[in-house]
């Protein structure tokens, strides 16, 4: 299993607030959209029921992290990561599709050792009322900056941000 990580978060590493983001930048979702359409998006049960209704995102492949019985129309659940490797496995043999592992905190932390390529949005703030935060990747020394795009003003929410992109240096453990 090789995922690409995607997420936004502030400078601390902060994701997310009582099962929303700490903010939307408009561009970053579009880019979003643009990156995981026609490929695979894997999320844990917080972020599935933090997406509008509660709904699937279109013309992706959803996979859902839950012990529990939750309601999807397209979405595909399973209940632990040994079944999520051998779900991907059959959906996408031939790794034609992208991997994302989309959030949230908790299933960024149990499939960190998974991830292979990381795209994260760091915006040059830092939120305080915060409670789901992911692993400082800059403290990670299994992971290298391989991108970094030029500084980006977002109007709406008057600060600074960046699009890094890091690669795992050694293989994945998975
Ligand atoms: N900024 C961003 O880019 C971004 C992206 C996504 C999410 N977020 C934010 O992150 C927050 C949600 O994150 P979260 O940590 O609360 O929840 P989460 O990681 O989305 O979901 C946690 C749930 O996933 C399931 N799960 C996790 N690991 C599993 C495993 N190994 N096997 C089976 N099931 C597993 C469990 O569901 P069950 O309890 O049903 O078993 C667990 O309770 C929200 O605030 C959201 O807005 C931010």
């Amino acid at each position: 299993m090789k995922l690409t990580l995607i997420v936004a978060a502030d400078k601390n590493f902060g994701i997310g607030i009582n099962g929303d983001m700490l903010f939307y930048i408009s561009d970053d979702l579009n880019r979003f959209k643009e990156l995981t359409t026609n490929n695979i998006i894997i999320m844990g049960r917080g972020t599935f029921e933090a997406l509008p209704n509660s709904k699937e995102l279109p013309e992706r492949i959803n996979i859902i992290l839950s012990s529990k019985n939750i309601e999807t129309s397209t979405g595909i659940v399973v209940d632990s990561i040994g079944n999520l490797q051998r779900k991907l496995q059959e959906i996408n043999p031939k790794n034609e599709k992208e991997e994302f592992l989309i959030g949230g905190g908790n299933l960024i932390k149990n499939l960190w050792s998974s991830i292979d390529r990381a795209l994260i949005t760091i915006v040059d703030k830092a939120y305080t009322n915060v409670d789901t935060y992911i692993p400082n990747i800059f403290e990670d020394k299994d992971f290298e900056i391989v991108k970094i795009s030029k500084e980006r003003y977002d109007e709406k929410n008057r600060f600074y941000y960046k699009y890094y992109e890091f690669k795992r240096i050694k293989d994945v453990s998975l």
